[in-house]
Order: structure tokens, then sequence, then C-alpha cells
């Protein structure tokens, strides 16, 4: 939602900016902006749609000349994208880009319309300007505290002061914001790929703690002035991570990174046929009597598959819930409940709200978190790092593969913990999960497949996805990973539940995907396939090579064979893939589909 961007430095600085925005991208490009210093005065130049438009304007009326200035690519919340609404605003002396959300901007809004300011955009965010403007009289850490202490909501701000010049300040709350420090220079970036170019080494900035930049470094300070020391971070990323690295897409790139994202993950994580995860205590799961696991999108998917796992290995019961549902429907904790939390970037608004509510009611907390230092895996008791590196598409597909991951390990886990199941049992999973990337590299070997399914299918209208048990988890992923970047309608049912209304729907040639790879339910979908047959349908099925069944198909997806429990990690692969060449075909902006972001900041 949004990425903001700043730079102090020798370097060209609207070079710099518009580096850091292009990583940003994934997180909204609705429209582009910078404001920089040149002679003294702020210039800020910005443009409706993507960050093209702001490079050619910049290109056509010749770029200013800076060393320091701050930039913006937005994510429309208040205000349709266009050249007003688009970052950065500015009040007389302030100039502000923002993420996140002014939620009693109306009302602050109002109260500075009665003094008199006017406003020239719909934006919560040139409300946070005029505001910060309007306590401004010459000390920029006074006006700053007495205009956050009125704000309500989440942001991450870099703010330029136009009477202090090539100086940065930036504060946040709830959304993301890194400092950087690189040779002689410095960086405030919503995300660490911004500034992986330059340096790998940053800060992690808190809620009421103010980042300063100047040609002589940064300095953190609280609103009185106090100097803040802080522990510098190194970014284990490689810059390589955040760059297509020769594939047509970053989609594309990530699931083939998918086998080496599990590997990462997993394979530090079992030591002498048993799973350790760093800093939770032999013994943690013991005693559990109920686990809610939260999450929004494909990491609620995840989640999905994370349910099955768990009662089935651990037979202890598991609710599975949207966050967006469960941080308001006051939920129901017992003494010895735990939450598993996940997220890919670690700072899902709604994700994290819940995982505050469920720490406030005294439940134990753990997050499975791909983005180290997110706001959700410092907020959680313990956090369970996925290693997929940067996933910069923002349709989910590696992140997925290794929270399912985690989601087994952690199933195996508690299930030993509560004697559910016994050592040698445990060591088979262990030796098992461990070939998972290499069933999952076998399966890659879908991808012409796929490509020609994708082929057939592309004009299609609207599909159904079904599955049961753990394969309408998968369903519900494939299903969302189509709709999200192809934009064609698709529904996931579960398999039995198909003539309870939803068959009325198949017609002559209607798509079918079926998923069907637990053993003990495959019987059961191939009667839903004969049915949705009976009925028009064009059913392509995902199943094990050689099911029993597979002759029912119009069209066919063979998967290796591994244990049901790992079956969701392969059978998603073809139907990511399958998305992936459908929006290609119909000419989609597959890593950057319309209306999303990468990062939802806002609720
Ligand atoms: O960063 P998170 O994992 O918390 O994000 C959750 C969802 O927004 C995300 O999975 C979304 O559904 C994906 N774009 C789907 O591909």
């Amino acid at each position: 939602m949004c990425g903001i961007v700043g730079y102090i430095g020798e370097k060209n600085c609207v070079d710099v900016l518009l580096d850091g925005l292009s990583s940003l991208e994934y997180r909204g490009y609705d429209s582009a902006g910078i404001a920089v210093f040149e002679n003294g005065e702020v210039e800020t130049v910005k443009s409706c749609g993507r960050l093209v438009n702001l490079r050619d304007k910049l290109k056509s009326d010749g770029a200013p000349i800076s060393k320091c200035g701050i930039g913006h690519t937005r994510w429309a919340t208040h205000g349709k994208p266009s050249d007003a609404n688009a970052h950065p605003h500015s009040g007389s002396k302030v100039t502000i880009v923002h993420n996140g959300i002014i939620e009693n901007y109306v009302d602050l809004k109002n109260s500075l319309q009665e003094k008199g300011v006017k406003f020239i955009s719909d934006t919560d965010t040139e409300v946070a300007a005029k505001l910060i403007d309007y306590y401004y009289h010459n000390d920029p850490l006074a006006a700053i505290k007495s205009a956050l202490s009125r704000i309500r909501g989440s942001f991450a701000f870099g703010i330029l002061f136009s009477d202090i010049p090539d100086t940065i300040y930036a504060v946040r709350k709830d959304s993301p914001l890194i400092v950087a420090e690189g040779d002689g220079e410095s960086f405030i970036a919503s995300d660490i790929p911004a500034v992986l170019k330059y340096t790998r080494k940053y800060y992690l900035i808190e809620e009421n703690e103010v980042a300063v930049l100047t040609k002589r470094g940064i300095r953190f300070c609280d609103f009185d002035g106090e100097t803040i020391e802080k522990e510098m971070q190194t970014a284990t990323w490689d810059i390589s991570a955040a760059e297509k690295g020769g594939y047509r897409h970053f989609m594309l790139k990530e699931i083939y990174e998918q086998p080496k994202a599990i590997k990462d993950t997993v394979s530090p994580r079992i030591i002498d046929g048993k799973i350790v995860f760093d800093g939770i205590k032999d013994g943690e799961f013991k005693g559990i009597s109920q686990i809610h696991i939260v999450a929004c999108g494909t990491a609620m998917h995840a989640g999905m598959v994370g349910k099955y796992a768990i009662e089935s290995l651990a037979r202890i019961p598991v609710n599975v819930d949207i966050a967006s549902e469960f941080r308001y429907r006051d939920p129901i904790f017992g003494k010895n409940d735990y939450l598993i939390i996940i997220s890919q970037s670690g700072e899902t608004a709604d994700t994290l709200a819940a995982l505050r509510l469920a720490r406030s009611r005294g439940v134990k907390t753990i997050a499975v978190v791909n983005v180290v230092g997110s706001s959700i895996a410092r907020g959680a008791d313990h956090v369970i790092y996925t290693w997929a590196g940067p996933e910069i598409a923002v349709a989910s597909t590696k992140a997925y593969s290794v929270q399912l991951s985690v989601m087994y390990m952690l199933a195996a886990r508690i299930a030993f913990e509560n004697n559910a199941i016994d050592n040698s049992k445990y060591t088979e999973f262990c030796s098992e999960i461990l070939k998972l990337p290499e069933a999952v590299s076998q399966t890659l070997a879908q991808q012409e497949n796929c490509q020609r399914l994708a082929s057939i299918y592309q004009n299609a209208h609207s599909l159904f996805f079904i599955g049961r048990g753990m394969d309408y988890a998968v369903s519900m992923e494939g299903s969302l990973k189509l709709k999200e970047i192809s934009y064609i309608h698709s529904e996931a049912y579960a398999a039995g539940e198909l003539k309870h209304g939803t068959i009325s729907l198949i017609v002559e040639g209607m798509p079918v995907i079926a998923v069907a790879t637990q053993r003990q339910l495959v019987e059961k979908t191939v009667s839903n396939i004969k049915e949705v047959k009976a009925r028009g349908a064009n059913v392509l099925l995902a199943c094990r090579e050689g099911e029993n069944g597979v002759g029912e198909a119009d069209e066919l997806i063979e998967l290796p064979d591994m244990p049901d429990i790992f079956m969701p990690s392969l059978a998603v692969i073809p139907l990511q893939l399958f998305a992936y060449y459908m929006a290609v075909l119909r000419g989609c902006d597959v890593d950057k589909p319309r209306n999303l972001a990468k990062s939802v900041t806002v609720e």
C-alpha cells in the first residue's frame, strides 16, 4: 500500500529516488511523485499512473538537479488516482510522502479549514502535511510531535521542511519504514529492496522515534530531541533476489524459486530427526487445547492447509480465520489456546491487528513471516521466518509454498509434543519433508502442459475449482491466483458441496479444474467430476500419476507421489503456472494486477 523513499548523499537524487520507487512499485502504482531540494527550494514533480509516466515527465520537462529528496508510489485510498491526489503533498513549508491511512482526516481537515487552510486534493495525506505545517514555527520536532498527537491511524512519513535544506525527517506508526546507511549517503524506504543496490545496512524505526537524515549522517531522537541509540541491521537478501534475472515476470521467477525457498526454510530446521525452530523451546506446544490460525488472502489459504495438517497429525482443533473478520468478531479464546499468524510481508494491517488482539487477551502467539524485522515478526511471542527471499510479484507464490512447509513442520512438532505421533513417525515425517524440494522441482516440469492448457482455456469467462479436504484448500488458492492476475471469474468449491446449489451454473463447455490428491477422497471427487461432466463441463484434473479415475477427465496434470500431507505443495504448482499463462495470454500485467498492491497496510 504505497511505497516511500528518501535519499541524501552525493549521487543524483532523482535517479536514486526513481530507482527506489521502481523497486517499490509492487506496493502500488496509481501515481508517482518526488519532491527534492534544488538550490535550497523544494521542487515537486508528480504524475498519475505508473512510474514510467513520471520518468517521461521528468525527461520532457527536465529533471531537477538535487542531492536530497523524497519519493512516493501510490495505491489510492482517499481520492481517485490523479495528478492532484498524487504524493508528495505540501503545506506552505512542509512537504511529505505518506504510506498508511489517517483515520480522523475528515475531522482534522474540518478544523484546519475553519482556520482558513485550503486543500487541493481529496487525500488524507494532504491533511497531515497541512497539520504539520500548521504547527511548524521553526521547530520541526515540535511540529511533528504536535501533529502526530492529533493524528489517528497508520503512517510512515518522509518529511521535508523548505527552510531546512538537505534534511529529511522520518517517522512511522504501524506502516513499515527502514532507515538505511550507505557510504556517505542515507536513505529511507518502505522496504529493503529499494536500497539494496546501495547498501545492506539499515535501522528499524519505532513509534515515537524520529530519524533525521542530513549530510552528516543519520540521527535518531525522540520528539524532544533526545538522541536514541539504535542497533544496525544487515540485510541478507541479495540484490539479484529482487531482480527478474532473465525471467519475463517476477511471478514466473518466483514460481521457479520454490524448490530453493522450501529447502532454505525446511532443511536447517530438521536436526537429528526432529524439528527445531530457533528460540522455541522443546515442549512449547505441549498441552495446547485449541489453535487459531489467522491471516489474509493466500496466507489464509496456507492456514487452511495448516488446519488439515495439524488436525490430522496432532488431533487438536484448529480454527482458521480471515484476519479482517477475526479482529471484529470478539473471538473466544481458551486458557491453553495458541494463535498462529501467517503473513508474507509481516505488515498486513488486519493481520497485525488480529495478532495484537490475541496478545491483549493473553493468548500465546507465533508468527510465520517472510520479512525479517517486520511489525508482525516483532509483535509475536515467537517468530518462524520463511526463507523465501523477497517476493516482488503481487501474486504470492513462493511465499505460499514456504508457509505450507512451516505448517507441515508445525503440525508434526505439535503432534509429537502432544504424543499424537511417536518418535518413529516423527523421524519418518522429517525425512519425507526433506524430499519436498525435489518433488516440487519435478512438478515444475508441468510448465509446458500448463501453458498448453492455458491456451485452451484462455477465453473462458468463468471457471470452477473443486476439491475435497486439503484439495479444497489448494483449490481456493488456485482460484484466487487466477482471478487476481487474469481477471477471469472463478470459484473454488468443496467438491461435495456443488450439488447444493452451484451445480446449476455448470453448462456445456464450462471449465472445471478438479484437484484430487488425498487418497481416501479421490473416489469421492471422481464422482463429483462425473456429475459435472454429465452436465457438459470440461474437466481438467490434477492428481497423482496413474491415479484411478483419470479417464474421467478431459485434460490431465500429473503430479509426483508424496504422502498426502505434502500434496498441496505439489498440486499448487500447476495451478500457479496455469494462472500465470492465462494472464500472459490475455495480455494482463502479471506482476502488477489492476487495483492491487503487494502489502496491504490499510484496513
Ligand atoms: O503479506 P501477507 O501475506 O500478509 O499478505 C496477505 C495477502 O494480502 C496476500 O496473500 C494476497 O492475497 C496475495 N496478493 C495473493 O496472491
